[in-house]
């Protein structure tokens, strides 16, 4: 079959034609599929062991100025209790996870004018002084390169930005206001301030095609960055993307391992998303090559307001028990968990600590 010599060249080479790949992202054969996937572990494996890295995720505001057409948070959404953790809080969550045993935060939060650099440099020089031996990632949208530089130099480590979708014409479909340009930009200054960073898209989106989904991976190629997420889009009933149908199981893993053979080094989430579409969602991307899971370590009372899609799984969970049910998960993949920092594999070791 020409699928899986066309998997074995892109194992080898860690690259293939931009047709070829196309025939694979369309390929629905099970014989491809599950060949495809044990490929993508079997590289996995190389470089990362079977551990899996867990990040504790940090919800800290859902307050967005943004109106990214797919997001239960845009603005233009008035259905949405609106809420901000305090810095106290926010030292609370990660006193928590420390405990649970968690070397990563990942503050993630909508584009909220309320966090000025100043707030930020004070919140992140805060959780480094407590916690020396954790990383700090961040995931708060677009800045200025001077900004990026402050957060860095305050202590954080890494930054997370999904490129959304590499075809310029359908990422300025989906962001009013914003622009492709500038979130390219973004990534390309902050991997260059010395971030390990993360780029990713979403699969289904509406209009993507098997084209824009190659385009992603060229362009992922060419970014190298350190991490790279790929979820579903789910629509949401108070989006103007309402009406349209999401991301599928398949599509998703189909991206996760050839993602996975493009840029074999790459630190890759098995998402909430796509946890959400399939109970068993997050172990089939593990069995396919991702090796990250970002449980949540927000309070309780604030995880449903936190609704970028509807449905979202571990709402009325708490960190302790999503800590033990993504372990017994993990294992159930013959995979083992590794709550150390996490980093990406060829890492500078002077940086690490
Ligand atoms: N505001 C920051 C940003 O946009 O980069 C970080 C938070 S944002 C909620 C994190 C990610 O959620 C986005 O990069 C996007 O890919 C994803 N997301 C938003 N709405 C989604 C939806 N309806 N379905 C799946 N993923 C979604
Ligand atoms: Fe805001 Fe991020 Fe949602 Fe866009 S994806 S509306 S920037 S929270
Ligand atoms: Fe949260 Fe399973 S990981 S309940």
């Amino acid at each position: 079959m020409k699928e899986l010599s066309y998997i074995d060249y892109l194992f080898e080479r860690e690259n293939l034609d931009d047709s070829k790949l196309g025939e694979l992202i369309e390929s629905n054969n099970p014989k491809v599929l599950e060949y495809l996937y044990g490929k993508s572990l079997e590289k996995k494996i190389k470089y990362y062991d079977k551990s899996i890295y867990m990040r504790g995720l940090l919800e800290f505001t859902n307050i967005c100025k943004l109106n990214c057409k797919y997001c239960g948070l845009r603005w233009d959404n008035k259905n949405v209790d609106r809420y901000r953790l305090t810095e106290e809080q926010i030292l609370d969550c990660c006193s928590t996870g420390y405990q649970l045993g968690y070397r990563t935060f990942v503050l993630q939060g909508g584009e909220d004018s309320y966090y000025t650099d100043d707030k930020l440099v004070k919140l992140i020089t805060n959780i480094k002084s407590n916690y020396p031996a954790a990383a700090i990632t961040l995931s708060i949208g677009e800045k200025a390169y001077e900004s990026y530089k402050k957060y860095f130099n305050a202590g954080a480590d890494r930054f997370l930005l999904r490129h959304e979708t590499a075809d310029k014409d359908l990422y300025n479909s989906l962001h009013p206001g914003s622009s492709y340009e500038n979130r390219v930009r973004c990534l390309k200054d902050l991997k260059e301030i010395g971030y390990q960073i993360g780029a990713g898209f979403m699969t289904g989106l509406p209009g993507q095609t098997t084209k824009h989904l190659v385009k992603d991976l060229r362009f992922l190629k060419n970014l190298d960055p350190h991490m790279i997420g790929i979820g579903p889009f789910i629509p949401h009933s108070e989006t103007p993307l309402a009406n349209f149908s999401g991301g599928t199981v398949e599509l998703t893993l189909k991206m996760v391992a050839l993602t996975r053979l493009m840029i074999p080094k790459a630190l890759l989430p098995s998402t909430t998303a796509l946890g959400t579409i399939d109970s068993l969602g997050r172990e089939k991307a593990i069995r396919a090559g991702a090796n990250v899971v970002m449980p949540n370590l927000s309070p309780t009372n604030v995880r449903e307001k936190y609704e970028i899609y509807e449905n979202k799984i571990c709402t009325g969970d708490e960190a302790a028990h999503c800590r033990q049910c993504i372990e017994k998960r993990i294992n159930s993949t013959g995979s083992y968990v590794d709550m150390g920092r996490g980093d990406y594999v060829d890492w500078r070791t002077n940086n690490v600590y």
